[in-house]
């Protein structure tokens, strides 16, 4: 019989909030337009869904504990050495295991205070301490993150692009961060929307994981590739970094469908390209209606924008999302995120994106 002191779970794992997904359903609804998991518009290539198809006959074979074909399909449409890529159940799994590796109990991970909130939760899973550093207008301040390195930090973690703020830094930004951080601190770029970006000094990190020993860019294929269901993401590594990972990930963590499909994705340049082409006609048509309509939003090179609502409670986020939730159109709720007067709106299609921005003319003047 279990004691009154019982279990206790490892310090810090009670302190977690858990994550909340973007809600999927409305009642009453057959088919809610879905906003608020910035899933790509156009869903998966036709060509990763038939190598899905095709696994059929044999899902009761473990898959390749190695996700050989998939790193060197990576390798080759990067141009990036296949034995520095690790492949994850998705990305969220390589920065639970990043941090599980080099971080813990007395030691920091830095981040920024809007960043992706599995940071901190999954610091605080590995016994570590978060530690938030204050943006500038909600963008990642290298300053601000350099200031706060002391002898316990052991891991500096960004999203670039960053979820949910849409901003980015470009690349000289990134080496000056990296440049005051010392050898024994990893700098983490979570490159999740990397393909969206189209700015000449945006770099997702591969250069800066090539030249230095401490670096690590993580990327995913549930966003422009649209495979979020099957779980896939990568890790772009020094070789000791990948060495280590590979000795504490579970040995068949990435499923048979998910690398048969990514295969296929990384192969589909076609989709891929269709994929940002439409995120670059809608992305700032959806904008421009924001603006239009007095929705004040940051510039956004990622596929969702930030929208700020007015302070009452009339007008404000939460009357926004349920009025949106009534016609039925799902956005995220931004509290979570330290940004109650925000919502966030993943680009969707062409008709999706026209309905929401009718949905919010129809929304303010109400007001
Ligand atoms: C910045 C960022 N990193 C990682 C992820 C997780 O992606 P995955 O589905 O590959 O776990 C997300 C998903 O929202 C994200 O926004």
């Amino acid at each position: 019989m279990a004691r009154e002191t019982g279990l206790v779970p490892r310090p810090g794992i009670l302190e977690i909030s858990p994550y909340v997904g973007g809600e999927a359903k409305v009642a009453g609804t057959e088919r809610p337009i879905r906003l608020a998991s910035n899933e790509s518009a156009l869903g998966p290539s036709g060509k990763a869904m038939a190598a899905y198809r095709a696994l059929t006959n044999e899902i009761h074979r473990y898959p390749d504990g190695n996700a050989q074909q998939l790193r060197e399909a990576l390798g080759q449409s990067h141009g990036l050495d296949p034995a520095r890529i690790v492949c994850g159940a998705g990305s969220d799994e390589l920065i639970a295991l990043l941090l599980r590796c080099y971080a813990g109990p007395g030691d920091e991970v830095l981040y920024s205070r809007h960043g992706f909130l599995m940071y901190p939760i999954n610091a605080l899973a590995a016994g570590a301490t978060p530690i938030a550093a204050p943006e500038r207008e909600l963008t990642t301040n290298v300053d601000a993150l350099l200031a706060r390195v002391n002898e316990r930090t052991r891991v500096v973690f960004i999203a670039n692009p960053n979820n949910p703020t849409g901003t980015y830094l470009g690349a000289q930004e990134v080496a000056r961060l990296h440049a005051g951080l010392p050898p024994s601190v990893l700098l983490a770029i979570d490159a999740a929307y990397a393909e969206f970006v189209n700015r000449n000094d945006y770099e997702p990190g591969i250069a800066l994981v090539d030249r230095a020993e401490n670096v690590v860019m993580l990327r995913t294929f549930s966003k422009i590739y649209a495979l979020a269901g099957l779980r896939l993401g990568w890790a772009y590594c020094p070789p000791a970094v990948a060495d280590v990972l590979n000795r504490v990930r579970s040995p068949f963590n990435v499923s048979a469908a998910a690398q048969a499909a990514g295969v296929a994705a990384v192969e589909d340049v076609e989709a891929l390209n269709q994929a940002r082409a439409h995120n670059e006609r809608w992305l700032p048509w959806f904008s421009e209606r924001l603006a239009a309509l007095g929705i004040p939003l940051i510039p956004s090179v990622a596929n969702f924008v930030l929208a700020r609502f007015p302070d009452d409670p009339l007008s404000n986020a939460d009357s926004a999302f349920a009025f949106l939730q009534s016609r039925g159109i799902l956005t995220r709720k931004m509290a979570a995120y330290g940004l109650p007067q925000h919502l966030r709106i993943t680009i969707g299609t062409g008709p999706e994106m026209e309905t929401v921005a009718a949905a919010l003319a129809e929304f303010i003047p109400a007001r």
